[in-house]
């Protein structure tokens, strides 16, 4: 597994650039599923066809990356920028950007007088190029960057960059591979756009029209020193959201969560996030709504390039997933 989250995890896709990392996992799942589409907005739809007398159940993992986006380009080459989702200034200088065509760039800052003035608008991108003609030869506006993919493992625990969400899409590629029988239709949707407002879920489950969803995505921990408080740490196992910003999970797949975990010893830790959303936020609010929940995976440091996850905590969220799949659902 260490080495499908290492060439996963490195593929190019910030929201609405998802074209690369389409067609790698599509690639992956092909032999799994019985049909496979892309939809209008780009989302990857795989379907799994149960035995017709199971329910219609969406699962959806994020391909897209938050990054940066090319607002201007001076006459010394520098580009200005934009963000592509939650980026925190102060932890973009002095890292390397890599654009879809593999160029690469790192962010430097203006002169400021104290940390707190640091914001977007003083920072830049230098990738190298000592004119504007050199740098439009490169780079144009409009152009998106990522973080340059960067993967350790220590120990149990994976540091890489884009753990959100390329481990839910892991996740979702390995359910298909262990998932023998099931009585449910299965679809399985790696979204586009999340990072910038959930926008993908949204219009794959109004196509779908499920009568359950569950995201995959990454939550926060509150595990390391002086964290915000919160009753989820690395290690403990597939976190079952109860909440977020964006939804609070239908009781009916909470308990369906809950009930499989423990009936098949699964490693599980209840999740209240009290800032943040997934899918689930999007889909439980199409059509009549969408009774939907989200498995998260705990993960520290998310939105930085050096994200950490503990390998057993996705192998859980693996298994609670596969089992919960192959039951009858009341
Ligand atoms: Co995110
Ligand atoms: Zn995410």
């Amino acid at each position: 597994m260490q080495d499908l989250i290492k060439e996963i995890t490195a593929v190019f896709g910030p929201s609405g650039s998802e074209e690369k990392i389409r067609e790698v996992i599509k690639n992956k799942i092909s032999d799994y599923v019985d049909e496979v589409e892309t939809d209008k907005l780009g989302n990857l739809i795989a379907y799994k066809k149960g035995n017709g007398q199971g329910k219609r159940i969406m699962l959806a993992a994020h391909m897209d990356q938050i990054g940066l986006l090319v607002t201007h380009i001076d006459d010394d080459g520098f580009l200005r920028f934009t963000n592509i989702g939650g980026v925190k200034p102060h932890r973009l200088i002095g890292q390397r950007f890599i654009f879809a065509d593999g160029t690469v760039g790192t962010v430097g800052v203006e002169k400021v007088d104290e940390e707190k003035d640091i914001k977007l608008d003083k920072l830049y991108l230098d990738i190298g190029a000592s004119s504007k003609d050199e740098a439009t030869k490169r780079a144009r506006i409009g152009d998106s960057v990522v973080y340059y993919p960067q993967f350790n493992l220590s120990g149990n625990r994976i540091i890489s960059s884009y753990l959100d969400d390329r481990i839910g899409c892991i996740v979702l590629i390995k359910v298909l591979e262990e998932l023998k029988e099931s009585p449910h239709d299965i679809y399985f949707v790696f979204t586009v756009q999340e990072e910038v407002g959930l926008r993908g879920a949204r219009t794959a489950a109004y196509k779908i029209e499920p009568d359950l969803a569950i995201a995959v995505d990454v939550t926060a921990t509150g595990d390391t020193p002086k964290a915000p408080t919160m009753a989820v740490s690395l290690g403990d196992g597939a976190a079952i959201k109860i909440k977020d910003s964006a939804s609070i999970t239908h009781p009916m797949i909470k308990e369906l969560l809950i009930s499989t975990a423990e009936k098949y010893n699964i490693k599980y830790q209840l999740e209240v996030l009290e800032r943040g959303g997934t899918d689930a936020g999007s889909i439980h609010l199409t059509k009549g709504g969408i009774p939907s929940g989200t498995v998260s995976i705990p993960t520290r440091y998310i939105h930085s390039p050096a994200e950490m996850a503990d390998l057993g905590d996705v192998e859980e969220s693996i298994r609670l997933l596969t089992k919960l799949l192959e039951e009858e659902i009341e």
